[in-house]
C-alpha cells in the first residue's frame, strides 16, 4: 500500500512541475457534454441550462434514470450494449429520501421516505421533464472514447441503431457514468467445479426465481444485506457467508450465517471454518468497480477499478480543468450528487475561478498526505463519509454552490447506523425535517404504498 501511496503521489508531484506555466481556462465554453444521463448528469444538465451553457448529453441506453430503472434483460440490453443498471424488483431506497432529492425538488409530500426503486426513477424522469430537459439529451449514443485534440475533448460514440461511430468536440466534458455498473467477480479454489448457478448481484432481478432453492448470498454490503432480506423466507435454504459485525435479525429458520468461503465443490462450499453446505445457486454481493476504460491515456489522470486522481473537490480534473466527474466520490447522499453537479456547470459557465493548478495540486497532496497518515489506502482517496457536510460547506466557500443543509448529514449518519441495528424495520419509519440542524422520524409501515408521482 505505501508503494501504491508513493506512487500516486510521485505522479502527482511530476504534475507540478509540468504545470509551472499553468494554461488558464478562462475562455467562455462553447459546449459542455456530459457523458451519462442517471441522477448525475440529469442534476448537471439542469444547472447548465439555468447557466445558459450550450450543452449536449449523450446517454447510452433509450432511457434517462440510470441505475433506478429495471430492466428484465441480464447481461445486455434492447440494443445489445451491455446492460448498466443494477437494479432488481421490489428494491426501497436504503436512505431517506430527503438525502436524495435534487435541490428545490422535492418529492410529494405523502411520499414514504424510503420510496420503491420504481417510484425513485419515476421522480428522476419527472424531474427531466419539468426542467425541459429531454431536448439536450441525445439517447442510444454510447461513448467508447474521450480523448484531448489541443484545447478540446474529441467524444467519440456508437449510434447504437445504426452502429455508426461519430466524433464529436465538446470544450467542456463532464462524466458522469455511474460506479455501480460493473460487477467485481471474486475467485475461489474449485469455483469452475462447481455445478450450480453463479450470479453477481448485478443481474439479479427477483425474488421468484429462488424459490425452495438452497442459495449462497455472498457479501454483507448494501447489495447482500438487501438480497438476505428479499430471499430468506422464499428460499429452502439461505447461506449468508460474510464478516460484516452488526445486529443480525431473526431472518428466518432456514438462514445460515457463515463465514467466508474456503473453497467450491461440484455441489457445494466449503467455509473458513471448514464447515459445508449444499448449494444450488450463489449470488455474488460483492461490489463494482468504475468502468472508465473509455478515457484516453492522454486525459490527464490516473483511474483504477477503484480510484480516480488527481481531482479537484473530487471533482475537477486537475491536469486539464475542462473536465469534470460527477459521482465518483464514495460514502456519499445523492445530494452531494446534485452538488458536484451545480459546481461543475458553474465552472463550465465561468462564474467562479478555479485556484492556480499548482495549489490545487498542492490541496489535493495535503488531503492525500492527511489521509495516508490516517491509516487510510490510495483506493479511499474518493471516499468523502464522515467529512461530508465539511465537503458541501467547501463547495459553498469555493464556487457558491447552494449549501446542503447540515441536517442531511445529520440523516445520513443515524441511517448508516439504524440500518445495522435494525434492518428488517428501519424503512418503516417516515423522516420530517424540523430545521436546517435536526430531524425527527415516527413510526408508519408504509411497506407496498402507493407512489404518488404518476409519469411513464
Ligand atoms: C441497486 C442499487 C441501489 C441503490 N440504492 C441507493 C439508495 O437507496 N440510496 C442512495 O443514496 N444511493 C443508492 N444507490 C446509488 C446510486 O448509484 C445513486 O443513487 C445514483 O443513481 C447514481 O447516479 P449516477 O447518475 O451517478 O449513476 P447511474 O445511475 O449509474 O447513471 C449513469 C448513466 O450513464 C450511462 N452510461 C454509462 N456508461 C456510458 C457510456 N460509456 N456512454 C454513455 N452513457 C453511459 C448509463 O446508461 C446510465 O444511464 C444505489 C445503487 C444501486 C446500484
Ligand atoms: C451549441 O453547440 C452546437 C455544437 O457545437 C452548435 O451546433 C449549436 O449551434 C450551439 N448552439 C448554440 C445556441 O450556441
Ligand atoms: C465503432 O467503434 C467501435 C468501438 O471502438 C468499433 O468496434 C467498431 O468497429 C466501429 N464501427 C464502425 C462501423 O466503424
Ligand atoms: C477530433 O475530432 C475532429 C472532428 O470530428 C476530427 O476532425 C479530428 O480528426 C479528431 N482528432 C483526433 C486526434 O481524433
Ligand atoms: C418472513 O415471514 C414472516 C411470517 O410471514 C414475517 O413475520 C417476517 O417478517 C418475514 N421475514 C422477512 C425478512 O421478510
Ligand atoms: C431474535 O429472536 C430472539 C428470540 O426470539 C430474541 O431474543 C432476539 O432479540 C431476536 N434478535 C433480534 C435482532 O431481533
Ligand atoms: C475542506 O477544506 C479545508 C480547507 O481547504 C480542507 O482542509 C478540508 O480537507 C476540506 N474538506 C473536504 C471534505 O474536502
Amino acid at each position: 500500500m505505501t508503494s501504491l501511496w508513493s506512487s500516486a503521489i510521485l505522479c502527482v508531484l511530476t504534475l507540478i512541475l509540468e504545470v509551472t506555466d499553468a494554461l488558464t481556462v478562462s475562455k467562455p465554453v462553447e459546449r459542455a457534454c456530459v457523458i451519462g444521463a442517471g441522477y448525475s448528469g440529469l442534476a448537471t444538465a439542469r444547472y447548465l441550462q439555468e447557466y445558459g451553457v450550450n450543452y449536449t448529453v449523450f446517454e447510452a441506453s433509450r432511457h434517462v434514470g440510470g441505475t433506478w430503472r429495471f430492466d428484465p434483460n441480464v447481461g445486455t440490453d434492447e440494443d445489445g450494449l451491455p446492460l448498466f443498471t443494477s437494479m432488481y424488483k421490489y428494491l426501497r431506497t436504503n436512505t431517506p429520501r430527503h438525502t436524495m432529492e435534487f435541490d428545490g425538488f422535492p418529492f410529494p409530500e405523502d411520499t414514504p421516505s424510503y420510496p420503491t426503486g420504481t417510484c425513485f426513477h419515476k421522480y428522476l424522469k419527472l424531474f427531466a421533464k419539468k426542467f425541459d430537459l429531454m431536448k439536450n439529451i441525445q439517447l442510444r449514443s454510447y461513448v467508447t472514447s474521450i480523448k484531448r485534440v489541443q484545447d478540446i475533448w474529441n467524444i467519440t460514440y456508437t449510434r447504437t441503431n445504426t452502429r455508426d461511430n461519430y466524433t464529436e468536440q465538446c470544450d467542456f466534458v463532464v462524466v458522469a457514468t455511474g460506479e455501480y455498473s460493473n460487477p467485481v467477480w471474486p475467485k475461489f479454489e474449485g469455483q469452475s467445479s462447481f455445478t450450480g448457478n453463479i450470479i453477481h448481484s448485478h443481474d439479479y432481478k427477483e425474488p421468484e426465481a429462488y424459490a425452495n432453492r438452497r442459495v449462497l448470498l455472498v457479501g454483507a454490503g448494501p447489495s447482500g444485506l438487501d438480497l438476505a432480506i428479499h430471499l430468506s423466507n422464499i428460499t429452502s435454504k439461505l447461506v449468508h457467508s460474510h464478516h460484516l459485525t452488526y445486529n443480525q435479525p431473526n431472518f428466518s429458520d432456514t438462514y445460515i450465517k457463515k463465514p467466508d468461503i474456503k473453497s467450491f465443490t461440484s455441489n457445494g462450499v466449503i467455509f473458513q471454518d471448514d464447515s459445508y453446505e449444499d448449494i444450488d445457486d450463489v449470488i455474488f454481493c460483492t461490489g463494482y468497480e468504475l468502468a472508465l476504460s473509455f478515457l484516453d491515456e492522454n486525459t490527464g489522470v490516473t483511474k483504477s477499478g477503484k480510484f480516480v486522481l488527481p481531482l479537484h473537490q473530487d471533482v475537477v480534473n486537475i491536469r486539464y480543468p475542462s473536465m469534470a466527474f460527477v459521482g465518483i466520490s464514495k460514502g456519499i447522499i445523492n445530494r452531494v450528487l446534485d452538488a458536484q453537479a451545480q459546481y461543475s456547470a458553474l465552472l463550465a459557465a465561468r462564474k467562479f475561478e478555479l485556484p492556480h493548478q499548482n495549489d490545487m495540486l498542492k490541496m489535493w497532496l495535503r488531503r492525500a498526505r492527511a489521509l495516508q497518515s490516517r491509516g487510510k489506502k490510495i483506493v479511499d482517496i474518493n471516499v468523502i463519509g464522515e467529512a461530508m457536510d465539511q465537503y458541501f460547506g467547501n463547495l459553498t466557500t469555493e464556487a457558491g454552490v447552494t449549501r446542503a443543509p447540515p441536517v442531511l448529514t445529520e440523516i445520513r449518519n443515524f441511517n448508516a447506523l439504524n440500518r445495522l441495528e435494525d434492518l428488517l424495520n428501519y424503512r418503516e419509519y417516515d423522516y420530517y425535517i424540523r430545521d436546517e440542524n435536526n430531524f425527527a422520524r415516527s413510526y408508519n409501515p408504509r411497506m407496498g404504498a402507493p407512489c404518488p408521482i404518476d409519469i411513464e
